[in-house]
């Protein structure tokens, strides 16, 4: 019996964020979003036609760290996998941990077609984990960013409601 497969609903509706890129990585209009399911929107607040032809970059901000999106560029470079996290920012500027791996699509004749991207928003996870560490080490200085950043977007949140 041939089971009728509807693959959309299927990335529509997986736990996490999903990513389709075309494979030109060359700034400012590479990559390009092709591609992004409802997980992706919900972790960010973007809507669909926001993200659409436009590149990941809208995602960085302040926090971002170049080192890792130099990591990820120079492994797809190499048709390599990449797993890597560092601060991104929602449409509302809320920053939030994002846990990213990226990797190369392949067509029928063996070239990449597409750059994929799972993403998962891991803010709470980390905030857990960074609490452990200031509890054995108050002055554990990546702790200590981590939520420094966190911080400092409530407070210019706080003054913007309330000047
Ligand atoms: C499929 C795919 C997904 C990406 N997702 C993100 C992301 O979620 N957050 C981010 O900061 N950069 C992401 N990037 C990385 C940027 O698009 C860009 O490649 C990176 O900033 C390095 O290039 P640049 O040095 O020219 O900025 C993604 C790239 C690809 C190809």
């Amino acid at each position: 019996m041939q089971l009728k497969f509807d693959w959309l609903i299927v990335l529509e509706n997986l736990r996490r964020g999903i990513m389709v890129t075309d494979v030109n990585l060359e700034p400012p209009r590479g990559p390009r979003i092709i591609y992004v399911n409802r997980a992706f929107l919900k972790m960010t607040g973007y809507s669909r036609d926001e993200l659409i032809g436009k590149t990941p970059r809208i995602l960085q901000g302040k926090h971002t760290d170049r080192s890792v999106l130099q990591r990820l560029k120079s492994a797809l470079q190499a048709r390599q996998v990449f797993h890597g996290q560092t601060w991104n920012y929602r449409k509302n500027g809320e920053p939030f941990m994002m846990n990213w791996t990226c990797y190369p699509i392949y067509g029928e004749r063996g070239k990449p077609i597409y750059f994929v991207s799972e993403h998962e928003d891991v803010t709470e996870l980390e905030e857990y984990r960074m609490k452990e560490r200031l509890l054995v080490n108050p002055f554990d200085p990546e702790a200590n960013q981590f939520f420094a950043v966190l911080r400092e977007h409530r407070e210019s949140k706080a003054r913007r409601h309330h000047p």
